[in-house]
């Protein structure tokens, strides 16, 4: 994001602490993650440590630290996801990408992201991809899911 970007940006707030949240939100809405250089910028404006901005912004899960891939991945890990194998799709992909939850692919065509309850329990386990649900999934048929996507 350019300097002009954030300008625009905090000029919208007084810059005080209660900023915090409303502004994490603008920033990611702008760029799709938090940079450490919008924390940095954040800091200076609020005059507040980066360490207290993420505090504030690793309290909600809704906010993301890394650069978002193209397509973006979740696995549902809420109760009835995890019971019927969640976890496995979620290691397969960890293990496809060579990423972390939270973490973009090399190449920047995913990330991959957990999440609770998707609200769609009787089709576990889910994932989504961008904005298309697959339910019931197995680890076996992950690969030919994310043909569609590459
Ligand atoms: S637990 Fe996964 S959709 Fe509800």
């Amino acid at each position: 994001m350019k300097e002009t970007d954030y300008d625009k940006i905090f000029s919208r707030f007084k810059g005080v602490e209660s900023d915090i949240i409303p502004m994490l939100l603008r920033i990611q809405e702008k760029e799709g993650y938090i940079s450490e250089e919008a924390v940095m910028r954040m800091s200076r404006f609020l005059r507040i440590s980066e360490n207290q901005i993420y505090g504030v912004a690793s309290f909600y899960s809704r906010y993301r630290f890394n650069k978002p891939g193209r397509n973006s991945i979740k696995v549902c890990m809420g109760t009835a996801c995890h019971v019927h194998g969640g976890k496995f799709s979620c290691e397969a992909f960890e293990w496809q990408f060579g990423v972390k939850i939270g973490e973009r692919s090399d190449d920047g065509k995913f990330d991959l992201q957990q999440v609770n309850c998707m609200g769609c329990c009787t089709l576990a386990p889910v994932v989504q991809i961008n904005e298309d649900i697959y339910g019931h999934t197995l680890v076996t048929g992950l690969k030919e899911m994310l043909r569609k996507y590459e």
